[in-house]
């Protein structure tokens, strides 16, 4: 059997998506979608009204009021924003399993690194691209849940200058964005995310660059250290974004994803 299906296979627990997230997406697909429906679902989880109450009330949003009703907190948020925050607080376990809590870290970033900067650009929806950054690392949680230990060598390594996708390669015969592409295709992830999580690491190869190009741009900003040569000079140019400046950036996004990861944890 090809090595990246027995890892997929080998973990049981990831291969159904946490029924709150399929509940949501089944909700957000219908034609008529309706906010009450959306409520329910989050009222019937008592954790998520009280994370989504948080954060609706902290300095990420920055209302004014004081908010203590789900349902006006819907109607402030969005739904779509609501969507993305539920998976965030779904995904939350699934990605600390096995104790990676960097991973479900590094994703919150990543996700509003994409955010900040496509609302500043434009290049693509807000809302989009909070989600295409925090799913774009979905395959390191097979990586990580089959063999902890081995997985924490690969960070290690990796942090030492090397290619991740090489490292994982030689521990695990397999690598990241292999895991990610067959999790995403056994989720039934829409097109757009299937695309991120397949081409983060190689935006060119994507029929739609652009998003994989922004998810790729700020996931090598969110690094643990900063090495602005790994960042395509190109792309920051093409939205406007002066490389002198990047540092700058860097800071103000890690501000607003560690207010994010404060409310969410
Ligand atoms: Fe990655
Ligand atoms: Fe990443």
């Amino acid at each position: 059997m090809d090595k990246t299906i027995e890892l997929v296979n080998g973990v049981k627990d990831i291969q159904a998506m946490p029924s709150v997230i399929v509940r949501v997406l089944n909700v957000m697909k219908k034609p008529t979608v309706n906010m009450k429906e959306l409520g329910d679902i989050v009222m019937y989880d008592q954790s998520l009204t009280i994370k989504i109450l948080a954060l609706v009330n902290s300095a990420y949003y920055g209302f004014s009021q004081q908010i203590s009703s789900i349902n006006i907190a819907l109607s402030l948020l969005g739904m779509v924003k609501v969507k993305n925050i539920i998976v965030a607080v779904a995904m939350k376990p699934m990605m600390s399993g096995a104790g990676d809590k960097e991973l479900w870290k590094h994703s919150i970033r990543v996700a509003a690194g994409c955010e900040y900067l496509a609302k500043l650009t434009k290049i693509m929806d807000a809302d989009e691209a909070f989600i295409a950054g925090f799913i774009h690392d979905i395959g390191k949680m097979v990586l990580h849940m089959t063999n902890p230990k081995m997985y924490e060598k690969v960070i290690e390594v990796a942090k030492s200058g090397h290619d991740i996708l090489e490292v994982e390669k030689k521990y695990f015969d397999s690598d990241h964005v292999r895991t990610g592409s067959l999790l995403a295709k056994r989720w039934q992830l829409p097109i757009l995310l299937a695309n991120i999580v397949s081409y983060h690491h190689a935006p060119s190869l994507s029929s739609i660059p652009v998003p994989c190009n922004l998810v790729c741009a700020v996931d090598k900003l969110m690094q643990e250290t900063l090495d602005p040569s790994q960042i395509d000079k190109d792309f920051m140019k093409t939205m406007g974004i002066d490389m002198e400046d990047i540092e700058d950036l860097r800071n103000a996004i890690m501000n607003k994803a560690e207010l994010l990861i404060a409310e969410l944890t």
